[in-house]
């Protein structure tokens, strides 16, 4: 790196897209290439896009933005966000300029376990079988690593097998249900393939042992094994806004975190939000982040009700918040050495592990979720949102170039952000500003 990397760049959001580029670059040391992925000249081509999916027809483009300001464990991190909704970039920098002020967020994140699972049938007694498997440890687990023999090299590999007998569901057949798991580390591999592949492999041995049948064989995305936490401590000072002293913004957030616990409408929401954040730094590094959110909402059950990821009390003059949620991400396999755009958003993330990826993940959500309760809290989303969807708003109406702020300016100042108010606003403009604001000079 050129220069130490900080993930507070004042004043980013009013540089042009070049100059910001031209930050990035210096920072980063990223290279043409690397620019033109984000000029979205070197995106991903249809060929590559045809061997990474069936019947392509194409690719899809999303914005990519920036979450700045944010601060893991004292080291600075700017984290590429692809996502189509607008304040959520904005939101994750702004809350985590408030935590960097406060020391920044404190993360942590478990071994990289995952579990793969093997369904039985057909068994005969659960608790023979059980015991004919448990007695077949070692045998299971070299088979399993014989799969992966370069995963065991890395440190990672099937460590150990749980079976599990569960109450049969209600129906005609009334068999228990036997479930071997497997305890699969799989190091800085999000793990899917690999543990697929060990469940399958193991599945004619488990058939042997106990003369029973089996079923499916497939990862859980119920990653509980693999948690990232982050929290963090704000001052109730730092908090004061909208003429509001800090202990009212606080107490505020605090109702929303109560809300959440209690009633699982609120909570769907508040995670959402969560999400929010996650998904877009999860889609812009190329992470299965239909995988997140599986585990993030099996997590929030886990007690038997649908509850908040994150909580938000006030202790001794500080805000306290801290999130906790299933987080299987990789750095290596997937299309993260595919996927043009994905390398460079990893450069620019500028980690060395998924466990990093998942503590700033954790951090990410925490970050957006305070952003989300702090305004719904105190004064609403919907003034901050608007003045934000104002933009889409103008270029839907056919605003282009400076105007499009112009046009957004003036519909939140009439107070009334539709598309009709603002083909009315450019209808009304004066004909030169007219040809300007429409792009249809000349
Ligand atoms: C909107 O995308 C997300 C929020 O609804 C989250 C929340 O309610 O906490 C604002």
């Amino acid at each position: 790196m050129s220069e130490t990397v900080t993930s507070r760049l004042a004043g980013f959001h009013k540089l042009s897209m070049v100059a910001r580029h031209e930050k990035l670059a210096q920072m980063l040391n990223l290279d043409d290439a690397d620019l033109a992925q984000l000029q979205g000249i070197g995106a991903l081509q249809p060929g590559l896009a045809n061997q990474m999916i069936e019947n392509a027809v194409g690719t899809f483009s999303l914005p990519l933005g920036l979450g700045l300001n944010l601060q893991v464990n004292g080291k600075d991190y700017l984290v590429p966000m692809a996502v189509e909704e607008p304040s959520v970039v904005a939101a994750v920098s702004f809350a985590s300029k408030i935590v960097r002020e406060a020391g920044g967020f404190t993360a942590e994140t478990d071994e990289p376990i995952m579990v793969g699972q093997v369904q039985l049938t057909g068994y005969g007694d659960p608790t023979e079988a059980t015991r004919k498997i448990y007695a077949a440890r070692e045998a299971l687990l070299a088979l399993a690593n014989s799969f992966h023999p370069s995963m065991v090299k890395r440190g990672g590999g099937c460590r150990d097998i749980e079976v599990r007998v569960l109450p049969a569901p209600e129906g005609p057949r009334g068999e228990p249900l036997l479930v071997v798991h497997l305890i699969i580390d799989t190091q800085d591999a999000m793990g899917a393939n690999l543990i697929n592949t060990m469940a399958e492999g193991v599945a004619p041995l488990i058939e042997q042992l106990t003369g029973g049948r089996v079923f499916l064989r497939i990862l859980s995305n119920l990653a509980d094994r693999r948690l990232a936490r982050a929290t963090c401590r704000i001052p109730l000072e730092a908090l004061a806004d909208f003429d509001m002293p800090g202990s009212v913004i606080a107490e505020g957030i605090y109702q929303a975190s109560r809300f959440a616990l209690a009633d699982p409408y609120r909570a769907a929401t508040h995670n959402k939000g969560i999400m929010n954040g996650i998904d877009s730094a999860a889609i812009a590094a190329g992470q299965d982040w239909r995988a997140i959110e599986a585990g993030a909402h099996a997590f929030a059950c886990r007690d038997g009700q649908y509850r908040p990821l994150s909580t938000w009390h006030v202790d001794e003059g500080f805000l306290v918040g801290r999130i906790e949620l299933p987080m299987a991400l990789g750095t290596v396999g997937g299309p993260i050495k595919v996927h043009p755009g994905v390398q460079v958003n990893m450069k620019i993330l500028n980690i060395t592990s998924a466990r990093e990826l998942s503590m700033i993940f954790a951090a990410v959500g925490l970050a957006q979720n305070f952003a989300a309760v702090r305004a719904l809290g105190s004064i609403g989303i919907q003034k901050g949102h608007m003045a934000l969807h104002a933009r889409c708003v103008a270029v839907t109406a056919g605003a282009r170039g400076d105007w499009v702020e112009k046009i957004a300016e003036l519909l939140v100042t009439a107070g009334h952000v539709k598309v009709e108010k603002a083909r009315e606003l450019i209808a009304s403009l004066s004909e030169e500003d007219f040809r300007a604001a429409t792009g249809t000079e000349g």
